[in-house]
């Protein structure tokens, strides 16, 4: 039962849409009317401005690092249920929300907060890695790409050094979804229509 209730905890925690819910409460925006129509983290900043942005991007990280860590509070710790298995719903739940019609944002930031939340160097070492990509190429969705695949190097390293497969495996599936998730933004980095970003 207590599997159950962080499986259903874990995917309406990262089911909230942070940047449709902020936009409509104190914009009165939609913003998957307006740029990308995504309602992640880089369309708020690029809709909203820098203050809903970064306080969107936090609650789209903490989303993924509160399902890792549901498994530790104590009334759900004999759950059956490994954390990383948990962020992964939370990032089902981001990418399909019950609560914005199961259309949601493509991964990068929840899938971001579930490593903060399961083995922390890796979002430091990820975070650097992505605002090093992000200063090289100026577009959020190369670098988030990138960081994705560095995500699944890192823990393939990871893996012969501490048999931590775990890691592997998840880091492999989140590189996919982050991946998948930009397959418009891949076309758009084709044809060189993605749009850059400025203040980087
Ligand atoms: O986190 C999503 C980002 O990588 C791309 O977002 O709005 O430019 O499609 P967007």
């Amino acid at each position: 039962m207590t599997t159950i209730i962080v499986i259903i905890l874990a995917y309406l925690i990262g089911s909230i849409p942070s940047g449709l819910w902020i936009g409509q409460l104190f914009y009165k925006t939609d913003i998957r009317q307006q740029g990308s129509g995504n309602l992640g983290a880089t369309n708020t900043f690029r809709i909203l401005g820098k203050k809903a942005g970064a306080v969107v991007t936090v609650m789209d990280i903490l989303k993924g690092t509160l399902a890792t860590l549901l498994t530790t509070f104590a009334l759900l710790s004999n759950s059956n249920i490994h954390p990383l298995i948990a962020g992964v719903i939370a990032v089902v739940g981001h990418m399909f929300p019950i609560f914005a019609k199961f259309k949601g944002g493509k991964a990068v930031a929840t899938s971001a907060g579930v490593l903060l939340g399961y083995h922390w160097p890796i979002f430091i070492l990820l975070l650097v890695a992505f605002l090093i990509c992000l200063k090289i190429c100026k577009m959020v969705s190369l670098s988030s790409m990138i960081t994705a695949v560095l995500a699944f190097v890192y823990s393939i390293v990871y893996a012969i050094i501490d048999q931590e497969y775990y890691l592997l495996i998840i880091t492999a599936l989140l590189a996919f979804f982050v991946i998948y998730r930009h397959r418009t933004n891949i076309t758009r980095i084709k044809n060189g229509t993605e749009p850059k970003i400025t203040w980087i």
